[in-house]
């Protein structure tokens, strides 16, 4: 025998200096929930260790999360019933909160990288991401919505447009809508491969936006295909897209694979609010160990070709890796 794998394993030094894929976190962005309300630090029971962020603490916490090492966030709006109507009108009034802490961050903070999300469901009553009209979700009159939303986002400073919607089209109008009123430089990383997941469940309990009635199955993408995901990332590329997007990630890490062998754009992943709820779950009953199991579901994203991982696990494994 003189093949031996096990050489490259024997010592800690030799296993590191073989070591193929790498874990930082400066590939992660921390999903931080903002409310309209002052001092309010409210738990999330299907996601332990996350909370609902007031507009003011939320400031607070970016502060601590920066003294861990982490520089890039993606914030979603909790938003009042009272504020919510059939075209998310609020999502780009101009003294939304939303966009007060966006402001408000990037002054404070003009070096930590800032990502929103654009869709109408935290905003619609109906909470679904686009239009709907006798039960239906209609494409093109979602987009000059979710456009709005995208450039009052960048007016109030966001470096990063987070699409979310799977609206067909959305990327292109988006980018021409920010270019035409001047705003070139804001990115947009487009959730390009958004299937209609069980994974979100703790998210919509987080914001209260779960669909009123039928399912997102007619526009986010059926958890069989594939092939139809790289269609979706080759059109957002044509479209202006900087960043692609996977979600969730743990059980599409093909997807991951396949949309990074095949573009040239960074690919990034969404590490779902589900996926980290079935850890603490498991953590929980005493079945798993939490900081070697999430490093490895953290890891093996990056193995499938994830440059950026969207992960309510960035604040712990910063946590535990600090140096
Ligand atoms: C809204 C949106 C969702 C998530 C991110 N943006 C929910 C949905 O599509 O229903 C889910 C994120 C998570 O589960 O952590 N467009």
């Amino acid at each position: 025998m003189y093949a031996r794998p096990r050489r490259n394993r024997k010592y800690d030094a030799i296993r590191k200096m073989v070591q193929e894929t790498h874990l930082h976190v400066d590939h992660l962005i921390y999903p931080l929930f903002v409310t309209n309300n002052l001092g309010e630090e409210s738990r999330i029971d299907a996601l332990p260790g996350i909370y609902r962020w007031g507009k003011d603490v939320v400031i607070k916490e970016v502060e601590r999360c920066i003294a861990l090492g982490i520089k890039s966030f993606v914030l979603f709006p909790v938003v009042p019933e009272a504020f919510k109507d059939g075209k998310a009108s609020y999502s780009f009034q101009s003294d939304n909160f939303y966009l007060e802490v966006i402001a408000t961050l990037k002054s404070e903070f003009p070096d930590i990288s800032l990502m929103s999300d654009v869709a109408l469901d935290p905003y619609s009553t109906d909470g679904h991401d686009g239009v709907v009209e006798n039960g239906e979700i209609l494409n093109d009159p979602s987009l000059p919505i979710l456009a709005d939303m995208s450039l009052a986002q960048a007016q109030a400073g966001i470096d990063i447009i987070g699409p979310s919607d799977m609206m067909d089209g959305r990327v292109g109008y988006i980018r021409e809508v920010l270019d035409e009123n001047g705003y070139s430089n804001t990115s947009i990383m487009s959730y390009c491969a958004k299937y209609a997941s069980a994974f979100y469940g703790p998210f919509r309990e987080a914001l209260d936006s779960a669909p009123k009635s039928g399912d997102k199955k007619t526009y986010q993408m059926d958890p069989a295909n594939k092939k139809e995901a790289l269609r979706e990332a080759f059109l957002d590329i044509e479209e202006g897209a900087d960043m692609l997007m996977v979600k969730p990630a743990l059980s599409y890490l093909d997807v991951i694979q396949t949309i990074d062998e095949n573009v040239t754009l960074p690919v990034t992943a969404y590490n779902v609010s589900g996926e980290y709820a079935m850890l603490h779950a498991a953590v929980e009953k005493g079945w798993l160990d939490y900081e070697a199991t999430m490093t490895e579901m953290l890891l093996s994203i990056r193995r499938a070709g994830a440059k950026g991982i969207l992960t309510y696990f960035a604040k712990d494994f910063a946590q535990f890796n600090q140096s």
